[in-house]
This record gives C-alpha cells, sequence and structure tokens, in this order.
C-alpha cells in the first residue's frame, strides 16, 4: 500500500487511470470499514491480494463503491500543499455519482483555498470529512484574487451529507488580529472600516442537508452561515473558537427554514446560535454554549430593513460563561415581526443578560430612534434556571416607544446570582405580557393587555 502511495505521487498525473482500477478493483474485492483505515481507500495494485481477515460489512457496501478519497486525485494531505485542484475533481467524481462519497481521510492534513462546490449531486451524495482540513495561513497567505468573504462554499446542492469525525480548521489567528478588528480593546472607530474574513462553511440555496459529527475550531469569521437553504439537520458538531475571537458566530442561518440544530457544543467569541431575517421553524435542542454571546435572534432590522421570523424553539439546553443567554436584538427603524418563540427549559451558567430583548441594538453609541420598529409578539420564557452575572440584569425587555412588545410570557424563571448579593431588578420598557408562575427574581414591570398602538396601526406585516 506504501508503494501504490508512492505510485500515486510519482505518476499524481496518472489519476483517472487511479479511479478506474480503484473502481474495477473494489467491485471484485469487498473490503473493510472505510473509516480510519486510511490504507485501504487506495486501491492497491490488482496484482496484490486483498487482506483476507478483513471484514466486509454488507451495510457499507454500497457507499463504498461510489467512494472517492481525494488521494486517489493526487491530494497531498500534507498541510501545505495546496490541494484544492485534487478535492474538486473528487468532488466533480463523487458528486456526479449516486450516493457518491468524497472521503477526506484520516491521518493527513489538506490544505485548500477558497473554493465554491456546486451542485446539484446525484442523490445521497456525502461529504465525509475524517481527517483536516485548512485554509491558506491567514490574509497574507491568502491568493489576492481569491473571496475573502468565504472559505468553503456549498451552492446548489441538495440532499448532501457533511460529517465525519475528521477536524475543519479554520485558522482564525491571524484574522482575528488585524488592525480593523475589535479585538482586546481596540479602538471603535475601526470597527466601521471594511474588515472582510472569510466564513468557514457557507452553504447558500441548498436543500435537505445534514452536517454531522465534525468539528470546526478557528474560523476567520462565522463558523457556519446558511443562507436560503430549506431542510437543514445539524446533528452532534462541536464548534471552537478562543472566547476573545471576533465575530466567530458558531451557526447563522438566514432566510432558511426548517432547521433543526441537536446535540451540538459551541465556544466562540461571539453568537452560539444567531437566527437572522426570513427564517422559521427552526428547533434548537440540546445544544451547550459558551462561553461566547448566547443565541440571539436578530439583529434585525438593520438599515430599515423588513425582517421577518417565525416559530423558533430553542429547549433544553445550556448556555455557560457568555454575554447573553437568549436575546432577540433590533435595530430602530426596521419592520416587520417576530413571533412565535419558545426558549424552554435552558440551564443558565455565570451569564450576563440570561433573558434579553433589546430594540435598541446599536454598534455605536449614536442610532437614532424611529418610530418604526420590527415587532416582538408571543415570546414564551418557560423553565429559564441557573445563575447570572451581577454586572447585568437576570432580564431585560427593552422595546421600542411606538411598537411595544406584545404577548411576553415567563414561567418557570429562576435566576440567581452567581456571586454577590447586589441583585438588579428585571428591567421592561414597553412590554405587554404575562408572568404565569412567580419567579426569581420577581417579574412585576409587564403591563397587561395588548396596547392601542398595536392594535390600531397595522404593524409588524410580513
Ligand atoms: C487565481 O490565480 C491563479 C494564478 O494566477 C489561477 O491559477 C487561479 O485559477 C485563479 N483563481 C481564481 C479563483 O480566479
Ligand atoms: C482610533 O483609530 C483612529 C483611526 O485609526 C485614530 O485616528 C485614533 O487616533 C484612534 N484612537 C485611539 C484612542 O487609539
Ligand atoms: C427534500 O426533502 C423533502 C422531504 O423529504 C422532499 O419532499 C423534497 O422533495 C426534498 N427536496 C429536494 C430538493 O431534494
Ligand atoms: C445531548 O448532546 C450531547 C452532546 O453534546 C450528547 O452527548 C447527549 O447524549 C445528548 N443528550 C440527549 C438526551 O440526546
Ligand atoms: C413550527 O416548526 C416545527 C418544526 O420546527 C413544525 O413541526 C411545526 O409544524 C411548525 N409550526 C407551525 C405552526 O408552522
Ligand atoms: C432612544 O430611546 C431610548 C428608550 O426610550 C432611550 O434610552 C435612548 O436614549 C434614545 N436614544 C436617542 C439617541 O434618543
Ligand atoms: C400568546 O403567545 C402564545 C404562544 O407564545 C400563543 O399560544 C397565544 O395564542 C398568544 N396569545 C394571544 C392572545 O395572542
Amino acid at each position: 500500500m506504501v508503494g501504490f502511495r508512492l505510485f500515486l505521487l510519482t505518476f499524481g498525473l496518472i489519476m483517472f487511470c487511479g479511479e478506474a482500477r480503484y473502481h474495477q478493483h473494489h467491485r471484485k474485492h469487498k473490503h473493510s470499514s472505510y473509516h480510519h483505515d486510511h490504507a485501504s481507500h487506495i486501491s492497491m495494485p490488482p496484482s496484490v491480494p486483498p487482506e483476507a481477515s478483513a471484514p466486509s460489512p454488507d451495510e457499507n457496501w454500497k457507499e463504498y463503491m461510489g467512494t472517492y478519497d481525494v488521494r486517489m486525485f493526487g491530494a497531498v494531505g500534507d498541510g501545505e500543499t495546496d490541494d484544492t485542484e485534487t478535492f474538486k475533481m473528487a468532488w466533480d467524481s463523487a458528486c456526479g455519482t449516486d450516493s457518491g462519497m468524497l472521503l477526506v481521510p484520516y491521518g493527513y492534513t489538506f490544505m485548500i483555498q477558497s473554493t465554491i462546490f456546486t451542485g446539484p449531486c446525484q442523490t445521497g451524495f456525502v461529504f465525509q470529512v475524517d481527517g483536516t482540513i485548512v485554509p491558506p495561513d491567514g490574509p497574507d497567505s491568502w491568493p489576492k484574487n481569491n473571496s475573502r468573504r468565504q472559505w468553503l462554499v456549498f451552492y446548489r446542492v441538495d440532499k448532501m451529507s457533511l460529517q465525519g469525525g475528521g477536524l475543519i480548521d479554520g485558522k482564525g489567528h491571524k484574522w482575528w488580529d488585524l488592525p480593523c478588528k475589535p479585538h482586546k480593546g481596540a479602538n471603535r472607530t475601526m470597527l466601521r472600516q471594511p474588515c472582510d474574513s472569510p466564513i468557514a462553511i457557507r452553504f447558500f440555496m441548498s436543500n435537505n442537508l445534514t452536517v454531522q459529527g465534525i468539528k470546526i475550531s478557528n474560523s476567520p469569521q462565522f463558523h457556519f452561515r446558511f443562507d436560503n437553504c430549506k431542510n437543514v439537520h445539524i446533528e452532534s458538531i462541536h464548534i471552537t473558537a478562543p472566547a476573545l475571537s471576533p465575530n466567530t458566530d458558531g451557526i447563522h442561518i438566514e432566510n432558511t427554514n426548517n432547521v433543526e440544530i441537536y446535540n451540538s457544543v459551541i465556544s466562540n467569541g461571539d453568537d452560539c446560535v444567531s437566527i437572522g431575517s426570513g427564517c422559521y421553524d427552526v428547533d434548537i435542542r440540546n445544544i451547550t454554549c459558551g462561553p461566547g454571546h448566547g443565541i440571539s435572534i436578530g439583529s434585525l432590522g438593520n438599515r430599515y430593513s423588513r425582517a421577518c421570523a417565525t416559530n423558533i424553539t430553542v429547549r433544553d439546553s445550556v448556555i455557560k460563561n457568555s454575554d447573553n443567554g437568549v436575546r432577540i436584538k433590533t435595530w430602530q427603524g426596521g419592520s416587520g415581526a417576530v413571533s412565535g418563540v419558545t426558549f424552554q427549559n435552558i440551564h443558565m451558567d455565570n451569564v450576563r443578560n440570561p433573558i434579553i430583548i433589546d430594540q435598541f441594538y446599536c454598534l455605536s453609541k449614536d442610532c437614532a430612534n424611529h418610530t418604526s420598529a420590527v415587532y416582538l409578539s408571543d415570546i414564551q420564557y418557560i423553565g429559564i434556571k441557573g445563575t447570572y452575572n451581577i454586572r447585568s440584569r437576570p432580564m431585560n425587555f427593552a422595546c421600542s416607544d411606538a411598537i411595544p412588545c406584545t404577548n411576553i410570557t415567563l414561567s418557570d424563571v429562576e435566576l440567581l446570582p452567581a456571586k454577590g448579593d447586589v441583585v438588579l431588578d428585571p428591567f421592561c420598557q414597553n412590554v405587554y405580557g404575562e408572568v404565569q408562575t412567580l419567579t426569581i427574581p420577581p417579574v412585576s414591570c409587564l403591563l397587561e393587555g395588548t396596547p392601542r398602538s398595536v392594535l390600531e396601526n397595522d404593524v409588524g406585516y410580513c
């Protein structure tokens, strides 16, 4: 097998020949599990008999037939050689095969540049990451003609699964240190300068996606971004970046519906999950967030835009050592509505602002107030328990003067100071709703009923 790898290195360009033989070989001999057994993916020269002792799990056979190991196309995997072209070739083959699999083998690190992987693929396509994928190391190594806004992009791909036990490492450190970043107290005027950094993984206009098992670390910017996607299932993934890494949101979704995010762990320097405009039917369960900025709906309504989001549930989750717990943030001057949001059974551990609605969201200090706002209604907080950092209030509902928040309900809320005994009261501004069971601390500032301004005006059109 080592011999064959040398053969590949030496005659790297005879890859299609290799591919053909690979198929022929595996049609003849069933082979052992492909996970973590890197040697077995490279076809041996036909003269070498297969290991007789290898078990042949029949259920893997079908997938195995269409497996395209990137090394078959000449990928080197030493962490430095540019393997972009070989990944593209592997993509074309695997994506074009029924139940095809692009395999990134265990034990190798592949450097690939900013790439758009375009579908549609045949049904059942799997992008299997068992090894490690890295980008060029930092802005100085990023090719000038490559997009600086995105690294791995999946475009118009339906029914794809990105999975495996491997790592996608965004190598973000040099990007976070750019002088334009709000890093470690860098000065505020710098925030407004353009400061593009790539999103690690972006799905765009794709449907029926599964992301499962993989680890993603240290993205230069957001780790995942889904735009205009439908039916997204994310399960058992692990995202890590330092608490002080700027704008490294874990998962951002926008104009995307039918999203499930389950059983995952995210610690980073910005929102754990952020939900943008145009999202509905979002179900988040059993995720652990922190350190980071918590789970956020928004920011919405930036630059007078109309934003709509509805039917969003976050439950059975833990948020720890974070700047926020569950947050809804909107800009002054926007329009549209957020409704039907449930936060249920969430454990807070040393969180600032465990429950927060901020309709005055603003990145500088000088945003003007407007009479228009994104209308917030039908928001439930059920079983929100744990501790908060006393630097902030445990509950904060700052709603717009012109368009109050309505039907905000609280039950089973118990939030205690993580340490110290100076306790700040919950804060309410223009918020209507009901406390359904006694809360700790008590909330007595919700207004009853529904305000006229909401009943009489046509607010919250979506
Ligand atoms: C960038 O330039 C390199 C060499 O100049 C070229 O090979 C490559 O195809 C270009 N990439 C893009 C995305 O244009
Ligand atoms: C902040 O950055 C601006 C623009 O780079 C610069 O002019 C200003 O002196 C900086 N202020 C501080 C306090 O560093
Ligand atoms: C996605 O899955 C749904 C439900 O299984 C199915 O109805 C739909 O046709 C699929 N869409 C695509 C583009 O595969
Ligand atoms: C919750 O997710 C964790 C992984 O973060 C997993 O180990 C655990 O089994 C999950 N719990 C349930 C009930 O699925
Ligand atoms: C809300 O979303 C869930 C999926 O998360 C879906 O099952 C349910 O039907 C949706 N409810 C409404 C009223 O659309
Ligand atoms: C906008 O309104 C809020 C709440 O009423 C107030 O705290 C804030 O100072 C106002 N901002 C400006 C710029 O007037
Ligand atoms: C208040 O919101 C809940 C869901 O959060 C909904 O079931 C209920 O119908 C709403 N009540 C009114 C009066 O709109």
